[in-house]
C-alpha cells in the first residue's frame, strides 16, 4: 500500500512528507512514476475511541462517510473506552496497510509506540478532537477551539443562573448562589482547556462571593471524571449530596458539568434527591457538552439547562481535508500553530468553532442545520 501513496504524492512529494520512500526502493518504485493516484488505492485508518458516546459514532460515520465520497478505503474502528483495545487496533491497521492515520484518543499519552512506528512507515497522523501528547508522531490537529468551550459551558451556567441575559452580557443580578463543577477523563488533554475556560470565566463570580462552590472541591484532580463516565459522575453527585447538602435538602442552584453524559448521571443524582423533575420544579441548572441526543430532548423539555454543540460533520470534513491534503503531498492548512504543545512538539492545529444551545436556540441551532430532526428531539433518540 506504500507504493500507492507514493503514487498519489510523488516522490518529491513523499520525500518532503517521509512517505514510505524505504518502501518505494524496496518495491523497485514501479508504480511511482508519473501516474495519479486513485483515491480508492489510498487506505484510512480511522480509531474512534467508544461506542457509548453517541458523538463518537456521529464523527465515526461522518469521517466514514466523507472519506468514501472522496473515494478512499476507510478502516474504521472503535475501542470501547479501552486503551489496549485502541493501540492494537492501530497496530492492526498499520499492518493492514493503512497510509494515512486518524485518531481520536482514549488516553492521549498512550499511543507514543503504536504511532511512532506508523510514523517510521512514514503514515501521517491527524489527531482527530483529541491531542496525542508526548510524541513528535502526531503531524496535524484537527478539533474545537477547547477553552472556548469551556468558557461557552461557564456562560451557560452563569445564564442559567441569572446572572448573564441572552446575549451573554451582564444581568446586574446581585444574589449569593450555591454551585458544584465536575471535569472531564484526567487524561484526555482536552479536559485542562475546558476546565480552564469554565474556571477562568467563573473566577470573577467566586471572587467576589456570588458563587460559592459548596464542597470547597475546585481542583481538577478533585472533580475529574475518569473516562468521561455517567456512573462515575452520579455517584461524585451522590456523594457530594450526602457530605454537604443534607441528603438533598441544601440549597444548590447549578453545576457546571463538561459533557452530556456526565451531565445525564448529575441530573439523577439531583432529581432521586428530591430537587424537583425540572428546572422550573427546583433542579439546580446544569450545563454540558456535544448535543447529545437524549440532552437535547432533556433541554426541550426544560431538564438539562443547556448543552454546547461541536458539529461533528465539520469536524470531520476538516480531518478528510487534512488526510486529502497528506494524499496529495501537501502540508494541511493550519488556523492555530501556538496553542497545542504536545510537550514533545507544537502541533500545528485547524480549530472550529463550537455554540452554546439552551432550550431557545434548538430549532436553529440544530433542527433547521439538520442534526437532529424535531421528532428525534421528542423522542430522545437518534433514528
Ligand atoms: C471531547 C468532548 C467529549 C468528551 C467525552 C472530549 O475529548 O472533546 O466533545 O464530550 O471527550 O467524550
Amino acid at each position: 500500500m506504500k507504493r500507492t501513496v507514493l503514487r498519489a504524492v510523488g516522490v518529491a512529494g513523499a520525500m518532503a512528507l517521509g512517505l514510505g520512500l524505504a518502501s518505494c526502493a524496496s518495491d523497485g518504485g514501479s508504480e511511482g512514476s508519473g501516474g495519479e493516484a486513485a483515491a480508492e488505492d489510498i487506505r484510512v485508518g480511522v480509531a474512534m475511541p467508544t461506542e457509548t458516546s453517541e458523538r463518537w459514532i456521529a464523527d465515526g460515520d461522518a469521517v466514514e462517510s466523507q472519506l468514501e465520497e472522496a473515494g478512499y478505503e476507510v478502516d474504521l474502528q472503535f475501542a470501547n473506552d479501552d486503551i489496549p483495545t485502541q493501540q492494537q487496533q492501530i497496530e492492526q491497521m498499520i499492518t493492514n496497510g493503512a497510509d494515512i492515520l486518524i485518531v481520536a484518543s482514549i488516553d492521549g499519552t498512550a499511543l507514543a509506540s503504536q504511532l511512532e512506528s506508523a510514523a517510521d512507515k512514514g503514515i501521517p497522523i491527524i489527531a482527530y478532537d483529541r491531542l496525542i501528547n508526548g510524541t513528535e508522531a502526531v503531524d496535524f490537529y484537527v478539533t474545537f477551539d477547547n477553552y472556548q468551550v469551556g468558557v461557552q459551558q461557564a456562560q451557560s451556567l452563569l445564564r442559567g443562573l441569572g446572572y448573564l441575559d441572552e446575549n451573554y452580557e451582564d444581568t446586574g443580578l446581585d444574589e449569593e448562589k450555591i454551585i458544584e463543577v465536575f471535569a472531564g477523563s484526567p487524561d484526555d488533554n482536552n479536559t485542562g482547556f475546558f476546565f480552564g475556560g469554565a474556571m477562568d470565566t467563573l473566577a470573577p463570580y467566586l471572587e467576589d462571593g456570588r458563587l460559592t462552590i459548596g464542597s470547597g472541591q475546585d481542583e481538577l484532580d478533585q472533580v475529574a471524571t475518569l473516562r468521561w463516565d455517567q456512573a462515575t459522575a452520579q455517584k461524585r453527585m451522590e456523594d457530594l449530596l450526602t457530605s454537604t447538602y443534607g441528603g438533598g435538602s441544601g440549597q444548590l442552584d447549578g453545576v457546571l458539568s463538561p459533557y452530556d453524559g456526565i451531565s445525564r448521571g448529575i441530573i439523577t443524582a439531583l432529581q432521586n434527591a428530591g430537587y424537583g423533575d425540572t428546572i422550573e420544579d427546583g433542579l439546580p441548572v446544569v450545563s454540558g457538552q456535544d448535543a447529545e441526543i437524549a440532552s437535547v430532548s432533556m433541554i426541550d423539555r426544560g431538564v438539562q439547562y443547556a448543552t454546547i454543540f461541536k458539529d461533528t460533520r465539520k469536524l470531520a470534513t476538516q480531518a478528510v481535508d487534512a488526510a486529502s491534503s497528506y494524499a496529495s503531498g501537501e502540508e494541511p492548512e493550519a488556523n492555530d500553530t501556538d496553542t497545542y504543545d504536545n510537550g514533545t512538539k507544537v502541533v500545528p492545529s485547524f480549530l472550529l468553532e463550537s455554540d452554546i444551545v439552551t432550550a431557545d436556540d434548538i430549532q436553529e441551532l440544530l433542527i433547521d442545520t439538520d442534526y437532529w430532526t424535531e421528532d428525534e428531539i421528542a423522542a430522545g433518540v437518534a433514528e
